[in-house]
């Protein structure tokens, strides 16, 4: 009916989830039911200095936060309805008698945190349905006061301060209804050295006690045991009580119905170890104890025996902040069919802070040493903690091992079948995980992140292939990835769900690294060194969470994309984080921004996402599209002036090769007609360099073809004996005429030219005089193997200057054309030839 009252409430919240002003003060917010009454005012943190006159139908007032200093009398003497009233921090400093007059419905009052110093010891009175009161932290000792609290009271939270010499007889006097008691010194004031059966006489029923940081040292026997519905004790953070201080306690257990017991830090920070003594739990025995709380205690070991007195009913054992190494305990534990420990922060160091609290004013017989079988402790204390645990309990099926700091490698291990299936060793030294562990089969969850592991082997994982979660961050795992080019390090858990790789310094992953892993929701592989995605992902239909932050990503390849792609064609959901990564946005990357704007695949964060751009501003890239707009004009007229430069290159590369050619292309016709006659006439052009079969080739210009043959041949060829080449006479038929001139060229000692106002006019004529310039300059070694001979006079003829040359170079002589004159000149030419 509760849960339904309560529902019925919460509906009538949603309805009018945002409160509105309140008419009668507007510093609250007023929420109004269905019969448009207001039924809840939250006057929290508004500076109130006095009480606001509420409504009449009212059900609940908050004023927490405030700076009220006094309940006027009969304040809510008209609020009837009103079921919860809270003061919490305020600074109220009276309560009188009729403070809460008419408020006769009252269910719930809050005064914690005030400034209360003076109490009439009927105030409650005029409230006699309260059943939840808390009057922790104020100024007052309620005990002392002999309060009357209300019949009805179920929960009672308050300060509880009593000196050694107190009679509390009268303390909680007609509690009977009294379920739940906090006096913990954790939000309150508690100071109680001794409790004795006296204490909590009146309260019989308690269900939910809480006594921590109480300063208690002595417990009597006989305090709870009248408490037969007790199922919750918290006697934590009593340093001074000790292991055997609560012998007494476990004692008392045994009648009540006991289900959690916490007896965390009953000893201090650096008191000597601790042995806990089979007698000092054996009574839990015959209790049906199920959660089991002692985090530090600098609890070393247990005394044989103690362990195996442990009730079957119990589940649930926390030991943490304790110097256990791994040990027989375990042994003994087994026999308990607990499912889950937590044995974490062993030896683990303790900051300096408030130890000076930790005073203990004990009686000297307490300090003596108990009595127990040294021999048995040193037996007993021989850990083996450079493995892992040989036994496990047969049903513990959570195993929190976390930041014990031990150091060792994890090797071949075969402890007996078991049920684990969280396994939790983070912040440990595993340097080297070799294995392979065989019977883990159960196995879910493996947490061996923060190990500075650099080494794990391909057998590692064969004893668990049921894994689901694997959680390895933050080790050196990429010293080994790297080369693990088949996947056999995965090989063994094709279940994988989740993966967290990040933090390794992992500078690659190989292609098929996760190659049997299609089952992959979420991997991690945040805060490492890759520049590439360059494993295989498009196999795993469900993954939906990749994490590449951190990492040293510029953009991601067509490939990569083309991968991502194919996931989300069947898993929509996908999710990429490329948080923090030196992205760029340039024409090289283009491609890889218009996709992100295109894709559906969702990017966690990428309002913080930066890119370099190409003038070296980081863009964020919020906004993918509206970059990919910015980039293309960048690119297309990137683009089109890398068009017109190369347009521009080749042309200037072409006119240069032009210019060139024609500057050689006497050079190179030369060149091709040489070859030409060099492969034609190979036999022939054999013979002796200094043989040339004619004395002087003769080329001269049609014109002149009357003094050739008349003179020339005459004077030359029959009264010097010299042989001429004439190309009317001596060209081969059928051959080509530039190579009759070239090889005419090249089978004569000297060329003579005969000189004329067209010889350089005709094309053949010019053609004769190139070769045979380039025949002296390029095999001749520039011998003067040109001879001019001028017909008319020089001056009559337009020659150019290449010409000109060659007759200042004296290898020019005029024919005279006076019979007196031209024996002289033929004896010269004739000279000259020879
Ligand atoms: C209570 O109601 C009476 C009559 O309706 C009214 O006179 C009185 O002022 C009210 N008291 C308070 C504290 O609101
Ligand atoms: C406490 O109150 C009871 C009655 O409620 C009374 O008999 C007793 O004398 C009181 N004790 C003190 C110390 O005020
Ligand atoms: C314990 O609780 C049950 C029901 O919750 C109740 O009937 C019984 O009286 C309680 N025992 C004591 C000793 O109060
Ligand atoms: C246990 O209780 C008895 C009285 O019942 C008391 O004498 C003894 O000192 C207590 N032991 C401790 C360790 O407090
Ligand atoms: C423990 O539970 C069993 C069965 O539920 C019950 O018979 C027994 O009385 C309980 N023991 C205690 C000490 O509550
Ligand atoms: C294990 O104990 C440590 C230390 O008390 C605590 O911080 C951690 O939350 C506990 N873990 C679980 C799962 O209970
Ligand atoms: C573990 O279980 C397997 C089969 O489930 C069985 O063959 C093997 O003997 C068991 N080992 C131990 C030590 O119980
Ligand atoms: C690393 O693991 C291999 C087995 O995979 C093992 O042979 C080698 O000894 C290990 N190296 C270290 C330093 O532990
Ligand atoms: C993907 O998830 C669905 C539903 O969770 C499951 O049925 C299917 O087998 C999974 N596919 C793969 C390849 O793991
Ligand atoms: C993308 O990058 C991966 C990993 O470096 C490479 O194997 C692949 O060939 C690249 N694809 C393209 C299209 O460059
Ligand atoms: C993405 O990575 C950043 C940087 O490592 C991190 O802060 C953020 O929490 C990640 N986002 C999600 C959804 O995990
Ligand atoms: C996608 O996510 C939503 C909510 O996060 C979930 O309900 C849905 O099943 C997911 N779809 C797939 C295919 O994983």
């Amino acid at each position: 009916m509760e849960y339904l009252g309560n529902a019925v409430v919460l509906l009538v919240y949603i309805g009018f989830v945002v409160g509105r002003k309140c008419e009668f003060e507007n510093r609250c917010q007023c929420f109004v039911n269905n019969g448009k009454q207001v039924s809840k005012a939250d006057c929290s943190n508004a500076h109130l200095t006095h009480i606001p006159d509420f409504p009449k139908g009212i059900k609940v007032i908050i004023l927490d936060n405030n700076l009220i200093t006094n309940i006027p009398d009969n304040h809510f003497i008209n609020n009837s309805n009103l079921c919860k009233i809270s003061f919490l921090n305020n600074k109220l400093k009276v309560l009188t008698k009729d403070a809460f007059c008419g408020a006769n419905n009252l269910i719930e009052l809050t005064l914690y945190n005030n400034e209360i110093k003076d109490v009439d010891e009927n105030v409650f009175m005029s409230i006699p349905a309260l059943k939840y009161l808390n009057i922790k932290r104020n100024y007052i000792d309620w005990i002392e006061l002999n309060i009357t609290f209300p019949h009805a009271l179920q929960t009672l939270q308050m300060d509880f301060k009593i000196q050694e010499e107190d009679h509390i007889v009268n303390s909680f006097k007609g509690l009977v209804n009294l379920k739940t008691l906090d006096i913990s010194g954790l939000s309150g004031e508690c100071e109680c050295k001794t409790i004795t059966p006296e204490t909590f006489r009146n309260i019989p029923n308690l269900i939910h006690l809480d006594i921590s940081a109480c300063k208690i040292s002595y417990v009597y026997r006989g305090t709870f045991e009248f408490m037969s519905n007790l199922t919750f004790l918290d006697a934590s953070l009593n340093f001074c009580l000790k292991f055997a201080g609560a012998e007494n306690i476990t004692y008392d257990l045994q009648t009540t119905s006991i289900k959690i017991l916490k007896l965390n830090k009953i000893h201090q920070t650096f008191e000597l170890d601790t042995i806990v003594l089979k007698s000092h739990i054996r009574n839990l025995k015959h209790t049906n104890l199920t959660e089991l709380h002692m985090d530090s205690n600098r609890i070393q070991l247990f005394e044989k025996g103690a362990l195996s007195s442990l009730p079957l009913t119990l589940r649930r054992v926390y030991l943490s902040d304790n110097m256990f190494g791994f040990g027989s305990y375990f042994y003994e534990f087994s026999l308990v069919p607990i499912t889950f420990i937590n044995i974490s922060l062993q030896f683990s160091s303790h900051k300096f802070q408030n130890f000076y609290e930790e005073i203990c004013l004990k009686n000297e017989h307490l300090s003596n040493k108990p009595n127990y079988n040294q021999h048995e402790i040193q037996r007993h204390g021989q850990f083996k903690s450079n493995t892992l645990p040989y036994t496990i309990p047969f049903k513990l099926q959570k195993l929190i091992f976390r930041n014990n700091l031990f150091r060792f490698k994890i090797e071949a291990n075969n402890v007996p079948n078991n049920s684990l299936e969280f396994l939790d060793c983070g912040f440990n030294l595993f340097y080297s995980w070799i294995g392979p562990l065989l019977t883990y089969k159960k196995l879910i969850h493996l947490d061996l992140s923060n190990n500075f592991c650099s080494n794990v082997s391909k057998d590692f994982f064969r004893g668990s292939p049921n894994l689901k979660s694997l959680l390895i961050q933050n080790n050196l795992l990429g010293f080994v990835i790297i080369d693990d080019m088949d996947g056999e390090i995965l090989q063994h858990i094709p279940k994988l769900e989740i993966i967290n790789l990040a933090d390794n310094r992992i500078p690659y992953l190989p292609y098929n690294f996760f190659k049997f892993q299609t089952n992959l929701i979420e991997i991690n592989l945040g805060g490492n060194l890759l520049e590439d995605l360059s494993f295989q992902i498009s196999h795993m239909q469900n993954l939906s969470y990749l994490d590449l932050s951190t990492n040293r990503f510029s953009s991601l390849n067509s490939t990569v994309r083309g991968q991502l792609e194919t996931i989300i064609k069947s898993n929509p959901n996908l999710t990429v984080n490329l948080s923090n990564n030196p992205l760029i946005c340039s024409c090289d990357t283009i491609q890889f921004i218009k996709w992100m704007s295109q894709t559906k695949i969702r990017f966690t964060k990428i309002q913080s996402y930066k890119c370099r751009l190409y003038n070296d501003n980081n863009e964020l890239l919020k906004e993918p599209k509206r970059v990919y707009e910015i980039l293309k004009k960048k690119c297309s007229s990137y683009t089109a002036l890398l068009v017109v430069l190369s347009i521009f290159i080749i042309f200037f590369v072409v006119v240069l090769l032009c210019g060139l050619v024609y500057r050689h292309r006497w050079k190179l016709r030369f060149m091709y007609y040489m070859t030409k006659n060099k492969y034609q006439n190979l036999s022939r052009k054999q013979s002796d360099d200094e043989q040339y079969e004619y004395d002087a080739f003769i080329s001269y210009e049609e014109e002149d073809a009357a003094f050739v043959h008349n003179h020339l041949l005459l004077n030359l060829e029959e009264d010097a004996k010299l042989k001429l080449c004439i190309h009317k006479r001596d060209f081969q038929p059928g051959k080509d005429i530039s190579e009759n001139i070239t090889s005419g060229i090249r089978n004569s000692r000297n060329v003579v030219a005969i000189l004329s106002p067209t010889y350089l006019e005709s094309y053949w004529c010019l053609f004769e005089y190139k070769m045979a310039r380039m025949e002296s300059i390029y095999v001749r070694d520039r011998e003067n193997m040109f001879i001019l001979v001028s017909l008319v006079d020089l001056s009559a003829i337009n020659l150019p200057l290449c010409v000109l040359e060659k007759v200042h170079n004296q290898s020019y002589i005029e024919y005279p054309n006076d019979p007196s004159a031209n024996s002289l000149f033929w004896n010269k030419l004739k000279a000259v030839l020879k």
